[in-house]
Parts: structure tokens; sequence; C-alpha cells
């Protein structure tokens, strides 16, 4: 794999060698020097986002991983994979840095990473280098043998705090309160609840029991199109940028789609303009994606005029809407796999994966919209210290025996119903009558 180091990046930046701009400095120091201070999300992009009292805490790594360099801790991991063999499986997001995905068997984004759990009965334990809740659902879809550890327990995911299952259910009684629940004549249910796969496994095992789903953003519009077949309208939450763009894409205007804010009475709507839904939003959104703008895309066309400006769907609107087109982030990535050389991109999603992309396909011009250095701050925290540590636990020493730490499980109370609504959509498929070839969420811009 090409090394593409955001951290080297951000390393240049702070000490003046490279020209650029970071959102935080602070980001080239080691996660554990805010993993034992406050806890957060840590320096970056989440800094302004609260982090919910009860998430995970990380101890203190070991200084040996703390003080080794890079290059030391890539032997280190080499050498421990090794020994370890079939035994353990390292899987990736695209959003992870270069020094930790270089070590991975799978790469993906999290619908793949998700099927990728499945595809490793054999393993013991499933080392998964992304945040929290992709864990949690690595957990819930691997065996009841397999361990899944998640390297830094602090990797949280600021959006997926945003929807908690204490608003949800309170959200969910007030709408029970409006609409009844009895089908209407064609058997659909006044809603049905979807979740971004960026949501604790509470909020999975809520969809679960109420006859809802997972969607992540490669089977957005799949998943909702499954969603009207049982139900009048549908409550998405976290992300509030998901929902807009994909129910827009499918034709449902703005105005029925009223947002529910958790700390309003009716999620701050009125009940007219419930009643008219057709898709409530959550108010949530991702710090990253926030950051794209649509003054961005105007510079870029106005540098490069033949720019082909791709999005991640969880930019705002506009943001979508001024791009030529919008996608998960496989999609972008094979879109510029299957672009003529000589193509330039503006890429609008985090930059570790926008790097990369750049850094491995050089007969093309890739630059991410944001000029400003602002990777996702809590995939961040996953370091090849904390990597090198969770695999060398698993080796053991002489001195030490072999361990399993920082193991993700998910409450057996939520499990069951959690694992429903992922399953409902691993199964969903696009309704017969797309034509050939259209991809589910993803589309062109306005
Ligand atoms: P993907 O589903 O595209 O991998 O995105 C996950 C994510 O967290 C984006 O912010
Ligand atoms: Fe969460 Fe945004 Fe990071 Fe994705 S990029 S894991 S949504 S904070």
């Amino acid at each position: 794999m090409t090394i593409a180091s955001v951290d080297r990046t951000i390393r240049l930046i702070k000490t003046g060698a490279a020209a650029g701009s970071t959102c935080s400095p602070d980001l080239a120091a080691g996660p554990w020097e805010f993993d034992s201070g406050t806890p957060g999300y840590g320096p970056g992009s989440s800094m302004g986002d609260v982090l919910p009292t009860g998430s995970p805490r990380q101890g203190a790594l070991p200084e040996r991983y703390r003080l080794a360099t890079t290059e030391e801790l890539g032997e280190r991991i080499r050498a421990a994979k090794e020994t370890l063999g079939d035994r353990v499986v390292v899987l990736g997001h695209f959003y992870q840095r270069d020094e930790v995905l270089q070590h991975a068997d799978f790469v993906g984004d999290s619908f793949q990473l998700a099927q990728a759990t499945k595809s490793r009965p054999d393993a013991e334990a499933i080392i998964f280098c992304g945040v929290h809740f992709m864990a949690e659902t690595a957990d819930l879809l691997s065996t009841p043998d397999q361990a899944v550890i998640l390297p830094n327990l602090a990797a949280g995911c600021s959006m997926a705090d945003m929807a908690d299952i204490d608003s949800v259910t309170d959200c969910w009684e007030q709408l029970e309160d409006l609409y009844g629940t009895e089908p209407d004549a064609d058997g659909r249910v006044p809603v049905i609840p979807v979740t971004y796969m960026n949501s604790s496994a509470a909020l999975k095992a809520f969809c679960g029991e109420h006859g809802g789903i997972v969607c992540t953003s490669s089977n957005a519009e799949t998943v909702l199109e499954w969603a009207f077949a049982r139900g009048r309208r549908v409550l998405f939450f976290p992300d509030q940028h998901l929902g807009r763009n994909t129910a827009k894409a499918m034709g449902i205007p703005l105005e029925h789609m009223p947002m529910w804010n958790p700390r309003k009475p009716l999620g701050g709507s009125t009940a007219d303009e419930l009643g008219d839904a057709e898709v409530i939003l959550w108010h949530g959104f991702c710090s990253v994606h926030k950051r794209f703008t649509v003054d961005q895309i105007t510079a870029a066309r106005l540098e490069h005029p033949d720019v082909r400006v791709i999005v991640h769907p969880e930019c705002p609107m506009a943001v979508v809407d001024a791009a030529d087109e919008y996608g998960s982030t496989d999609y972008i990535k094979k879109a510029i796999e299957a672009a003529p050389a000589g193509s330039t991109f503006a890429i609008g999603t985090e930059i570790n994966l926008v790097q990369r992309l750049a850094a491995e396909h050089p007969e093309h011009t890739i630059f991410c919209l944001d000029p400003v250095i602002c990777p996702c701050s809590t995939m961040y925290r996953i370091h090849s210290g904390y990597l090198a540590w969770v695999l060398e636990a698993l080796v053991g020493t002489a001195e030490q025996p072999a361990e399993v730490v920082n193991r993700i499980t998910v409450d057996q109370k939520v499990a069951g119903h959690a694992r429903v609504a992922l399953e409902r959509m691993l199964a969903a498929r696009p309704p017969a009558a797309l034509p050939a070839g259209s991809t589910s969420s993803t589309g062109t811009g306005a």
C-alpha cells in the first residue's frame, strides 16, 4: 500500500517545513497524550462536541509503545501478525491513518467491513481499526467465540453519540401519540425507524425491535425503499444530511422532511409538519463532513474548470447539490479508479482517504475540497502504538500470558434485536424497477 501519511503532513505543517494548515497541530502528538487527560474526542474537528458520559475510556498505553518510532512499531506489528497467522484478522476503514492501514487484511467502507466480518469465522480475533460502532457491528456479526478488539477504546464517533437510546425512545413515544400504531389499508405502519450504521448497538436494537433497519451510505436509498414498502414514513437517525440527501434524490419534497431536535418539544416541529412528514430527520451531523462548503466547490471550479467534484452524502445538502456526484467512500474510490488518466478530482470526504487516493493515482490530479488538513479525530485515535499493543498482547510472552485486551462485547439484552436490524440491511436489495447499472445512494448533483 502507498503510504500517504496525514500524520507526516501534519508534523511538517506544525514545524513549518511544509505550507498549509491543519485544524489542530496537536494531532501530531500521540493520542495517549489525550487519552490520559480530560476525556473527550481529542484535538481536531470534533473537539466542540460533548463526549457522552459512560463512553469507554482508554487506559494508559505502556511506555515501550509510546516511545517507539513508527518504523519500530511497523516491525513489531508485522512480527506479531506473522506469529498469529490466521488466528487474527485486521480490518481497516478507509479513513484510518496509513501507518495502521498498511497492516489491514481487509480495507473498506463500513458496509464492506461488516461483510468482511462474516467472511472469516475461523479467526479467533478480529482487530477493528475503525471506530466503536463499527467494532460493535463486527461483534454482532461474528461468531460468539470470536473476540472483536478496538485498539483504542476512545475511538468513538461524535455523530453516533448525537442520538442515544433515551432520546430516541422519547421521540418514538411522542410519534406514537401523534400517529397511533395501527397499519393503514395497505398494511403499512405509521413509522419505520431507520438508523445509520454510525450509531450504537442499542439504537440498532431499537430498530430491530420496532420493525426497522440499519443503513450505510452505500445502501441508504435501497433501505429507504425497504422502509416505505412497510411504513408510511421514516424516522431517520442520527445523520440528518444522509437522510435528507437520500430522500431528496428519491423525490421527497423538503417540506415533508421535518427535523427532530431531541432538546425541543415535538422535536421543534409542529404537529401539522409531522402529520405531513415522509422522513423525520434527527438533528445529527458529522463534524468532518460539515466542514465542506459550496464556496470550496466554486473555488475548485475556478481553478480547475474541468474538475469533477465528488462528495460524501454526509455533507450538507447545498454541497451535495453543488457537486457533480456524491456517494459512499467506496463509490468515490471506484469513480477515481474508473476515470481516464489525466482527470482532475476535488473530493469532499475525510483527508486520509483523499490523500491516499491521490498517492495511489499519480495519473490524476486529486485534492481535498477543504484546504485545511482535518482528519476524523476519533478514528485518528487508533495509532500504530495501540495496534502493536493489542497484537503483542494476543501473542503473549514468557512473563506475560497471551490475553485479549480492549474486547468490544455488545450486551446480550440488545444483541438479538440489533442483529435483526443488521441482517435486514444485509438482505435488502435495490427494487427491481431500478434501471440496470444504477447505484443506490449515489447520484449527480442538481
Ligand atoms: P462509509 O459508510 O462510507 O464507510 O462512511 C462511514 C463514515 O463514518 C463516514 O463518515
Ligand atoms: Fe463519525 Fe464523522 Fe468520523 Fe465518520 S468521519 S466516524 S461520521 S466523526
